[in-house]
């Protein structure tokens, strides 16, 4: 089987990360920190460990702020429901995955907040003067995917970071596909939340997710419980990280996604993007001439991560995908990809595309059987 789904997530991970998934729940199973016993002091190092490693490659100066939730939407809905109070107002894009667009819709819905959901061009790509005039003094938080997890095209996160500041509006990045590929220096790009998987190109296990939350953001938890400190207040704790992290947290996965993390800086990010990019210039070179393939965003690789969609005249995008999977033994993601508004805008919708999503561990050979099934179709 060739795996090309992995804008969905990483498969397979690095050989590190599968030995410590072994040796982590063989060695250092215990909670951590709370009883204060020499193991559970073992691995709440490991979570500062990680923590001090997400946050130097992040551009973020305080490893206490970075936070460990479920996955890609918890850390969104984290950050979203913690810092919007009723009355504000709310800027995204038409790019946004369901984990953005479902949590703002329904506190629209629920009358709490006034949203707006600024276009994209036909390339791919939101306008940084759009957001500028979109700003108001009630403008509480911009919400904007770093690359779209249809399209793969990078959007203007550091101009749009830079109008934010100048509002004093928040900035909340969901970098669900490019954390692991794309550089990303939170300071530098003046963003104030930024959210993304474990499970993706940081290679770590599903089920755990990273929020790094900026100097200017006091969030309010939406999750409360025990943390192993403070125990007599009747109110979560104010610091970081307890304040967002109520409950037993998934040490295995965090051990787990520091080995995938040392994996990529071990590896380099230019290497990782260089792979990806020829193997993604592989396939639209090939495919772009097809009279009968149509490939939707922009084809310029300094401009896109790895994620291509496209159609086949003749059949629904589920229908590629299932011949592709029954016939030829390769994995592609058919349909909406939990991002319906992209899909309206884009004229895809209901039937959407088809994503085909290479990883780091995929080969110019996977990429040419796909392209000889896709011809074959
Ligand atoms: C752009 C984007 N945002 C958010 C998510 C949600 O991540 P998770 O599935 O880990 O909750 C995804 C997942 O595919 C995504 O592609």
């Amino acid at each position: 089987m060739i795996y090309l789904d992995n804008a969905a997530t990483s498969f397979p991970k690095p050989e590190p990360v599968y030995r410590e998934l072994q040796d982590y729940l063989r060695r250092d199973g215990a909670n951590p920190g709370r009883a204060g016993h020499q193991w559970a002091m073992r691995v709440e190092k490991t979570m500062d460990d990680t923590r001090n490693l997400l946050a130097r490659f992040f551009g973020m100066d305080d490893h206490r702020r970075v936070i460990f939730g479920l996955n890609g939407t918890d850390s969104l809905n984290m950050a979203i429901k913690g810092v919007l109070r009723p009355g504000d107002h709310v800027v995204t894009s038409l790019l946004e995955h369901n984990s953005v667009s479902r949590p703002l819709k329904q506190l629209e819905a629920d009358g709490s907040i006034r949203l707006t959901q600024l276009p994209f061009s036909r390339e791919g790509f939101v306008d940084p003067e759009d957001f500028r005039r979109a700003l108001t003094s009630r403008t509480r938080l911009v919400v904007l995917l770093h690359a779209s997890n249809v399209l793969g095209t990078l959007q203007p996160v550091a101009e749009v970071g830079r109008i934010c500041r100048r509002q004093e509006a928040l900035f909340l990045v969901d970098a669900a596909q490019t954390a692991g590929v794309v550089p990303i220096d939170m300071q530098a790009m003046q963003i104030d939340l930024l959210a993304f998987p474990g499970h993706k190109a940081l290679f770590g296990p599903p089920g755990i997710g990273v929020l790094l939350v900026g100097h200017r953001v006091e969030p309010l938890p939406w999750r409360e419980g025990g943390t192993g400190f403070d125990s007599e207040d009747p109110l979560q704790p104010r610091r970081f990280p307890h304040l967002l992290e109520g409950g037993t947290p998934n040490t295995l996965g965090v051990a787990a996604l520091r080995a995938g993390l040392r994996f990529v800086t071990g590896e380099g990010l230019e290497r990782i993007r260089g792979h990806e990019q020829r193997l993604l210039a592989r396939l639209t070179e090939s495919l772009k001439d097809n009279p009968k393939v149509c490939l939707y965003g922009s084809t310029d690789p300094h401009r896109r991560v790895g994620s291509l969609a496209l159609n086949r005249e003749g059949y629904t995008s589920s229908e590629v995908g299932a011949i592709l999977d029954n016939s030829f033994e390769i994995a592609v993601r058919p349909g909406l990809h939990c991002a319906p508004y992209l899909h309206r805008h884009l004229g895809t919708a209901p039937e959407g595309v088809v994503r085909i999503s290479p990883g780091y561990f995929n080969t110019e050979d996977d990429i040419d059987r796909c392209i000889s099934a896709l011809e074959q179709l």
